[in-house]
């Protein structure tokens, strides 16, 4: 048989990407689109729906020459998503009604606060996994459904329909044929019953959300339809994965085992680790989600989400200017470390702190500075805070779970920084393993689509990339880290305390 390929479409917050993989995992070709943010009203973050699918059009076509493959041996497509984005069109045109409300903005925070307020909570979490947030799509929905012009009305009567960006996607690959999520998606919008994997009713009046909106649910494993004529060189090829971006990493880091855990150091920290059949509650913060579902098998995770990570570096690069280029980070950090080896802090809860605190009041903070501060002082210190991070959410999820983690997998832009994988070794005391193709996420979706395919037959089938980069943890420096991290607690809670506005 002549060699075939899977094409997976990665459609990030920043970028949508398409890359196309051989069957032994490697990525022969990839391409790549910036992707505009939209900032209308201070803290709203807005995408334009029409450019994330033009782009993704022209990369799918773009990606096949580049690999300079004949379109035919593509056997698969996979999608992989930001999460929650929310984008709503209409049934008849096609057309978003308004540009899609991303996962980072904040313009129904005055709906979940009200939602909290009422003490709604608690059962919301029982049955979604997640906590009230203007992060996940429900509230995203309610907003778009009573601030455009007879959106509600035209919704009511089936006219409009809701997607996050896999179901937009997909709806517009197959030119308007399916409307359809998988389980990892549709656990993230505030609406799906993770226990009985159904749309909720109750969570559809609580938000008075109208059910006809919603797509079909399937396997993140799963043929759902084929491209359309004018969209991919005039074949039907199938679309046969789907999954959130950080489920998707889980799967690319092919960590199937119970309390396997991977951290994705992106824009934010995404740290997910698998809990099997069983979903387990948190007494700290952290989501219960679902990481993939396989031949009708729905597989739970716990999830850390921490907002601010390489969003932390870009600050250095681009609000302080104290670097040119992220690369430079891991030298000058440990240069720090050689000179002055004394910690600072740096707090960088500049939207408020996620897991395992949700305490969207919080700003950021900087601690232990002094005469001889330098900026690669800063520039670690802020490197640094990124593990601490990390360290927040493993210990919660150790505690949640009772599971002893033995290793931790990394990816994202940030995980090629050799002083954070150490650092984040030396803090954990466990091997942190980072693949040499860091394309892990991408990587998920094109698993998912070749198992639903049959490109692969199933789950042990998979390739394992043997490429990969371990760091060891230094045991000579386990009280001195675990005596960091209680100051990096002492600095987040002072962080927390620190009164922003006059009484
Ligand atoms: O939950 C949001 C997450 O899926 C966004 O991921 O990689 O697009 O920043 P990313």
């Amino acid at each position: 048989m002549s060699e075939q390929y899977i094409l997976s479409i990665d459609q990030g917050t920043t970028s949508t990407r398409a890359i196309l993989f051989d069957q032994s995992g490697q990525a022969v070709a990839k391409v790549q689109r910036e992707l505009p943010q939209i900032f209308r009203e201070p803290g709203w973050v807005e995408h334009d729906a029409n450019v994330i699918w033009d782009d993704t059009k022209q990369l799918l076509n773009a990606v096949v020459l580049e690999a300079n493959i004949e379109p035919y041996k593509v056997a698969g497509i996979g999608i992989t998503n930001q999460r929650e984005t929310t984008v709503m069109w209409d049934r008849v045109t096609g057309e978003p009604i308004a540009p899609a409300v991303v996962w980072q903005s904040k313009q129904s925070d005055e709906i979940a606060e009200q939602l909290k307020a009422q003490g709604q909570s608690q059962w919301i979490y029982d049955k979604t996994g997640l906590w009230v947030d203007a992060y996940f799509s429900a509230t995203k929905i309610m907003w778009l459904l009573d601030h455009v012009p007879g959106a509600r009305e035209k919704a009511e009567r089936g006219d409009i329909l809701f997607g996050t960006i896999d179901t937009w996607l997909l709806y517009k690959l197959t030119n308007g044929a399916v409307h359809a999520t998988d389980y990892t998606n549709a656990s993230r919008t505030m609406l799906f019953n993770i226990h009985t994997l159904s749309w909720d009713e109750e969570l559809l009046e609580a938000f008075n959300i109208p059910k006809a909106i919603l797509p079909r649910v399937e396997d993140s494993a799963h043929v759902y339809g084929y491209t359309a004529n004018y969209v991919f060189f005039g074949l039907q090829v199938p679309i046969s994965g789907i999954a959130g971006d950080q489920q998707a990493a889980l799967v690319g880091h092919r960590a199937f085992d119970v309390g396997d855990v991977k951290n994705t150091y992106g824009t934010g920290s995404f740290i997910v680790m698998n809990t099997g059949d069983q979903i387990a509650t948190s007494k700290n913060g952290l989501l219960s989600t679902i990481a993939y579902s396989l031949n009708g098998e729905v597989t739970y995770a716990l999830e850390g989400s921490v907002f601010i990570a390489g969003a932390a570096i870009q600050w250095l690069r681009d609000g302080l200017e104290l670097i040119k280029s992220a690369r430079e980070t891991s030298e000058l950090a440990q240069l720090s470390r050689i000179q002055h080896p004394a910690f600072i802090y740096v707090v960088p809860a500049f939207t408020g702190l996620g897991a395992p605190y949700w305490d969207q009041q919080t700003r950021g903070a900087m601690f232990g500075i002094m005469r001889s501060t330098t900026k690669a002082d800063i520039v670690r210190a802020t490197v640094e805070s990124l593990a601490y991070q990390t360290n927040d959410v493993i210990l919660a999820m150790e505690n949640d779970t009772d599971l002893k983690m033995d290793h931790l997998v990394t990816d994202g832009g940030a995980a090629v920084n050799d002083y954070l994988q150490q650092f984040q070794s030396d803090l954990l005391q466990l091997p942190v393993q980072r693949p040499e193709q860091l394309e892990t996420t991408a990587l998920g979706a094109a698993f998912l689509a070749g198992l639903g395919v049959g490109f692969w037959q199933d789950v042990d089938d998979l390739p394992v990339l043997t490429a990969v980069d371990i760091k060891l943890p230094d045991a000579s420096k386990r009280d001195e880290m675990a005596q960091t991290y209680r100051r990096w607690q002492k600095a987040v809670a002072a962080a927390q305390t620190f009164p922003l506005q006059d009484d």
